[in-house]
């Protein structure tokens, strides 16, 4: 059965801020087709084409996509061309129409640039399958950026060769692989003109980036945030997501001299217990971990740090669970995030004895997660009194108001007209756990 093309299309993105990136990266290559979105970020039913960029990481994630292809379908029994893309997709690949019929387009994360081409195969009446892992193939052939928003991500490596236990990351994504040094400054200059001031670096093991610089020399991430530092117009530079094994020194030594590198690490640690950490295949242990945040603490003594947890792997003890609550007293977090074990199918962990009930796993994420809110109370509230510089960002609940980013990943709510990605100086007036107050400072050129 032949089909008129998409003229309007949606994308919904779940997930990591990977997945955030490539969403945006095919808006931006079916706009360069001539389409127009019908809904920017949302879900719209009433788009021709929706691309639902899904996500594998745990079971609730994976499951989403399928009550959302569920609601596609209008009360006329019409509905939009439909692409399942992302690591869903890369995983079930042929699945996915088998179990939701409606689907048209099953699309993987490393072949998503082929998307107006399979498009282009559905119309025609044939079917559109590519779980294709050519790596990094995408990226030249993807549009150049023209629109971006002040708080720009690029990505600079992909996929994951640490093989934890419990995840399915190296087998939806694939094998490490960095983007070259050309490509990544070729595009942080295109960010910042368009309209880019803060660029955070991402990848599943960003710290793993290596590659060779104009002069052929190896460098790390480190040489690479040295070289974006310098690229004009870049006023703020972040990364996520990184592995402890891969925090060189040179790494933690930009933290203490590149001054456009903001004082925020997200190091995920997942356990506090050793022989969990074992059990995960971590590759680091507890004192190891904490050895990393000293010596980044040395470097840049106000960094603010953060992790993410997995609580109730399987045979988890209480005693091994409280490990990890001592853990996040002891390393005083600044923000964190925590889950319960989801099983995933294929993963050593997935076989592994002595799954934890759910109703341990919600009691000891309750646990957890209050003390990561207690963390990040304190957090906030040692900002009080202090002068900063915030980034403007969204706009606040109440007219007038506009959120704003703190070096420290804060959420700032201030009074004022400033413009979104220009930097305000502010006062700290308040703090809750997930957000500050501030009020503008004058400058001392005003207060004349
Ligand atoms: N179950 C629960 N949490 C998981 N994560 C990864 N895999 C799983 C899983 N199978 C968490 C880890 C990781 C974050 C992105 O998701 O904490 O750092
Ligand atoms: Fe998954 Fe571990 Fe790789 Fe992170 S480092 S993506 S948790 S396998």
């Amino acid at each position: 059965m032949t089909r008129p093309l998409p003229t309007s299309f949606s994308v919904k993105s779940f997930g990591c801020q990977m997945n955030v990136y490539d969403g945006q990266r095919m808006a931006e290559m079916l706009e360069a087709q001539g389409m127009v979105a019908a809904a920017p970020g949302g879900l719209a039913a009433d788009a021709d084409l929706v691309v639902l960029n899904t996500c594998h990481i745990r079971e609730r994630a994976a499951e989403k996509v399928y009550s959302d292809i569920g609601r596609l379908t209008r009360e006329d029994g019409t509905r939009p061309m439909i692409a399942v893309a992302g690591c869903v997709a890369q995983a079930e690949g042929a699945e996915i129409p088998r179990r939701a019929r409606t689907v048209d387009i099953v699309v993987g994360p490393q072949a998503y640039h082929r998307l107006p081409a399979m498009i282009a195969d559905v119309a025609a009446g044939r079917p559109a399958l590519d779980t294709d892992m050519p790596r990094l193939d995408k990226f030249s052939a993807l549009p150049a950026r023209r629109r971006v928003s002040p708080s720009a991500f690029l990505t600079v490596q992909e996929g994951c060769d640490k093989f934890c236990t419990y995840c399915v990351v190296p087998y939806t994504r694939g094998a490490e692989i960095s983007r070259s040094w050309r490509a990544l400054l070729d595009e942080a200059r295109a960010l910042v003109d368009a309209g880019a001031v803060e660029i955070t670096l991402l990848g599943q093991n960003v710290n793993a980036w290596s590659g060779e610089d104009d002069g052929g020399r190896m460098r790390g991430l480190d040489g690479l945030i040295r070289a974006i530092d310098r690229v004009p117009g870049v006023r703020r530079i972040r990364y996520m997501t990184s592995h402890p094994q891969d925090m060189t020194d040179g790494l933690i030594a930009a933290h203490g001299d590149v001054e456009t590198l903001m004082p925020f690490l997200h190091l995920p640690v997942q356990s506090g217990s050793d022989r969990v950490l074992k059990a995960m295949n971590r590759k680091h242990d507890v004192a190891s971990y904490l050895r990393i945040l000293d010596r980044v603490r040395a470097a840049r003594p106000d960094i603010a740090l953060s992790s993410d947890f997995i609580v109730g792997f399987p045979s988890e003890t209480e005693s091994e669970f409280e490990d990890t609550l001592r853990l996040v007293q002891t390393a005083g977090y600044a923000s964190a995030f925590s889950f319960k074990f989801s099983a995933r199918p294929g993963t050593p962990a997935a076989a592994m004895a002595g799954h934890v009930p759910e109703d341990v796993m919600n009691v000891r994420l309750q646990h957890l997660q209050a003390g990561i809110t207690r963390g990040q109370l304190a957090f906030n509230q040692r900002s009080v009194g202090i002068a900063t510089t915030i980034m403007i960002e969204r706009d606040g609940r109440r007219p007038g108001q506009r959120i704003g980013k703190t070096p420290w990943m804060q959420s700032v709510h201030v009074d004022t007209d400033a413009a979104m990605g220009e930097m305000i100086d502010v006062e700290i007036v308040s703090a809750g756990p997930n957000s500050l107050g501030g009020v503008v400072r004058r400058s001392a050129a005003q207060a004349a």
